[in-house]
């Protein structure tokens, strides 16, 4: 009964394209920086300035990373001044927040903060919790265009989703109350079933503990099952591995829609802990799985191996596809996959479908050893239909690999050392990067623009098997692109119809 009443709300919000939380924002998944991963509480004026420029000189914010966040440790030890308002540390941001956020939006970027739904914050500044309307009302007079919004210190309101969904709403309500347009990007680490009601009241919300930069590490800080959705969870941490996460939503990734997404936590991607494929791994399916992706790492100072992956645009086309699902998870096998270093040993297939037809296919070698994985076209196209029904099957499909036209470490070198605007727009130019202020990517996708396809590297016929090597602790990431034969039709369609139509 339950699982009827939710397949057919599935379908009527499909049906009508509606979207999450009404106020027209994350239409496709947020990009941005937020400062935590790399600076934690060693915040300033001075971070979100220069990190802005940065996002800027290197071509990010052309290519959507348009949020500069400021996580939490930016009040006054003092807390609330005599009015009740919350106030910032003055020494680290001795022009105060609006201007921030005037300098950001001057330079076509957005700005976003940090408060808790609790008592205190995770760092115990005061939180926003009973005080939500004069928060919302301090964020707004701030310019603020995002909040990040944690769960620390809820004095209790938590066990059912009701309280938990209350909470939290209370804080949606007020924003929405100020008039000012606000991202609201809930983080209360997955409990009270937040998949079932977060995109009823914010653009995101964080389905599990806090990531660590570590691929396949358990840790006892992460300590909810890794294998299945546990609602019951008690301790969702902050210890996660990328695998984890993975893990983790594989049973509610289809929850995220246009307006609301599950949140898989922000990027590590530069930060060192992890290899040059783990990163290119953990990039690729958080943006096959819509999460918002916010780079964690320290722009200023990156190797030029980090920025290669976070600028390659054609994973980034996987992100900002505006048909906005995520991908799924077809397969998961176990059972004779060699372990890791840390006992860890799976292989995953991920496919899921594009607003153009193309359907995008991850394999995720998790293992300990370098592997051929194989997946058939049939088990792909299972959300059209089990068994080989889906009409899909019965076509041929050409495989792009996303990561071929990755941008060479050289040119990202050069990229970082120049010293001015000009020199910088002519490297750009000279491998004809792309930009996304110029041409968004729902745009290039429709004109089929080169720079987010990858290159193409083979074939599969209808109804057969896609096979690649994977090494150890890496992923591959395809775009299938199907191969009309000319006139080619399913229930009196073109076929390049069918798919968007039946899902
Ligand atoms: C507030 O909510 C209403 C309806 O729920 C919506 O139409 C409006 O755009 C929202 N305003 C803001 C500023 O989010
Ligand atoms: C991208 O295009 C916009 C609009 O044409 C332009 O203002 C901007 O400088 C370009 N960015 C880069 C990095 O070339």
């Amino acid at each position: 009964m339950a699982v009827t009443v939710l397949n057919t709300l599935l379908v009527g919000l499909l049906a009508t394209g509606v979207e999450a939380v009404s106020n027209g924002l994350a239409l496709t998944p947020p990009m941005g920086w937020n400062n935590w991963n790399a600076f934690g509480c060693d915040v300033s004026e001075e971070l979100l300035l220069s990190t802005a420029e940065t996002i800027i000189n290197l071509g990010l914010r052309d290519l959507g990373y348009q949020y500069v966040v400021l996580d939490d440790c930016w009040q006054d030890v003092n807390g609330r001044d005599a009015n009740g308002k919350l106030q910032p540390e003055l020494s680290r941001f001795p022009n105060g927040l609006k201007s921030i956020s005037d300098q950001l939006h001057s330079k076509g970027l957005k700005y976003g903060m940090y408060s808790s739904a609790g008592e205190m914050t995770c760092a115990r500044f005061d939180g926003s919790l009973d005080h939500e309307v004069e928060d919302a009302q301090s964020f707004a007079s701030w310019g603020v265009d995002f909040l990040k919004y944690d769960s620390c210190y809820h004095m209790g309101r938590i066990g059912t989703p009701q309280i938990s969904f209350n909470r939290f709403k209370t804080m949606s309500d007020a924003l929405n109350a100020t008039g000012r347009p606000i991202l609201l990007n809930l983080c209360n680490w997955g409990e009270d079933y937040v998949h079932t009601w977060g995109m009823s009241i914010a653009n995101s919300w964080r389905i599990t503990g806090d990531i660590y930069d570590s691929f396949t590490r358990p840790d006892d800080l992460c300590g909810c099952d890794t294998t299945i959705s546990d609602p019951f969870c008690i301790a969702p941490g902050t210890h996660c591995s990328v695998l984890f996460i993975l893990n983790k939503v594989a049973a509610f990734a289809d929850r995220s829609i246009p307006g609301g997404w599950s949140d898989l936590d922000m990027l590590e991607v530069g930060q060192g802990g992890m290899t040059d494929e783990e990163y290119k791994a953990h990039f690729a399916l958080w943006a096959a799985l819509k999460s918002p992706l916010f780079l964690g790492n320290d722009l200023r100072d990156m190797p030029a191996s980090a920025l290669t992956i976070i600028n390659n645009p054609a994973i980034l086309a996987l992100s900002q596809d505006p048909h906005g699902r995520s991908v799924t998870r077809v397969r998961r096998d176990v059972q004779g996959v060699a372990k890791d270093e840390w006992g860890m040993g799976e292989t995953q297939v991920w496919s899921g479908y594009l607003q153009n037809g193309d359907e995008v296919v991850i394999f995720l070698n998790a293992g300990g050893e370098d592997i051929e994985m194989q997946v058939t076209l049939a088990e792909i196209f299972i959300p059209f239909g089990p068994g080989g029904s889906a009409p899909h099957v019965k076509s041929d499909w050409a495989v792009h690999d996303l990561w071929a036209h990755r941008m060479s470490e050289e040119t990202a070198e050069a990229l970082m050392a120049a010293a001015t605007d000009e020199r910088r727009a002519a490297i750009l130019k000279d491998v004809n990067w792309y930009n996304a202020t110029e041409t968004p990517f729902e745009e290039g996708l429709r004109n089929n623009d080169p720079r987010l396809f990858g290159e193409k590297i083979g074939e599969v016929k209808a109804g057969g098997i896609l096979k690649a090597p994977v090494t150890s602790h890496a992923a591959r990431v395809f775009r299938l692109r199907r191969i009309a034969k000319q006139g080619e039709t399913f229930k009196g369609k073109s076929i390049d119809r069918v798919a968007k139509d039946e899902l």
